[in-house]
């Protein structure tokens, strides 16, 4: 045979190599990470959303391993008005902004506060849900406001806004900031008394509060943002779930899931 073709040869065989290297299962994925994926009618177009599925009731994965919340109805809802199919995938907040750079996923449903300094970064939909935040203790605690967390430790997730916020606090109150992949995990520190206040969205921070019989108080220093869909910079899709957003404000729909999901405006 030719020297050219064995080239072509190998080449293919490497390609081949490769693709099922990548194709494989990468074991070091936390067995969280779950993937979903509504077929689209025939050949249209599918949105890779991306979620971090840790955050209930706006995220959360149930026990059939089904995501389910706020988010993840509207995101079927307007998905389905656009005409579109809908795929969600789970990864770790932390993650998601670079996920929408990297074009890994078309758009972000995550209970994401639309900060200034993530909008150099990514463009915003109109907002659909406001919260405050909250500190959360457990039951009984003696930490009661603000002032109490001196010398304490706080917990929060990764990448949030609750982050960025408790290093301005620091410098008034002298606290250790620890800090986790998932919202979850800051119960779970609270619980096992690893940590002794959580910081986080009030709407979520309510829920916790009362399932897990814990305690709170509403952090008084600062107003979030609302809460929106994030996409890349100049994606196409901002427009089109702009004005379905729009249209579901207007037409009850956006209240409908904000009384099924228990999201009081706080
Ligand atoms: N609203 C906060 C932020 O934007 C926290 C969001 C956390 N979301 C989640 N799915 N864990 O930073």
């Amino acid at each position: 045979m030719h020297k050219k073709h064995w080239g072509i040869i190998l080449l293919f065989g490497f390609m081949l190599v490769s693709l099922v290297a990548c194709g494989g299962e990468d074991p070091t994925e936390s067995s969280a990470e779950a993937s979903e994926e509504i077929e689209a009618p025939s050949g249209e177009q599918v949105i890779q959303m991306a979620t971090s599925a840790d955050f209930p009731p706006f995220e959360s994965i149930n026990e059939h391993g089904e995501f389910v919340g706020f988010d993840i109805d509207l995101a079927h809802k307007i998905a389905e008005e656009l005409g579109y199919g809908l795929e969600i995938q789970d990864m770790n907040f932390d993650g998601l902004i670079g996920a929408l750079q990297s074009e890994r996923a078309d758009m972000v449903m995550a209970g994401m506060s639309a900060t200034e300094e993530r909008q150099e970064n990514v463009d915003f939909s109109t907002s659909y849900h406001s919260s405050g935040e909250m500190f959360i203790t457990q039951n009984g605690s003696d930490i009661t406001s603000i002032e109490d967390i001196e010398g304490k430790t706080v917990g929060v997730q990764l990448g949030t806004i609750q982050e960025e916020g408790a290093e301005i606090l620091q410098e008034e109150y002298d606290f250790e900031i620890h800090a986790v992949d998932e919202a979850t995990n800051i119960i779970q520190e609270l619980i096992t008394n690893r940590i002794d206040v959580g910081y986080m969205d009030t709407t979520v921070a309510e829920g916790y509060i009362e399932k897990q019989d814990l305690a709170g108080f509403e952090d008084p220093t600062e107003a979030s943002p609302g809460m929106a869909i994030a996409f890349p910079k100049g994606s196409d899709l901002q427009d089109e779930v702009n004005e379905v957003i729009d249209q579901f404000i207007e037409d009850g729909t956006i209240l409908e899931l904000e009384e099924k999901w228990e999201l009081d405006e706080s």
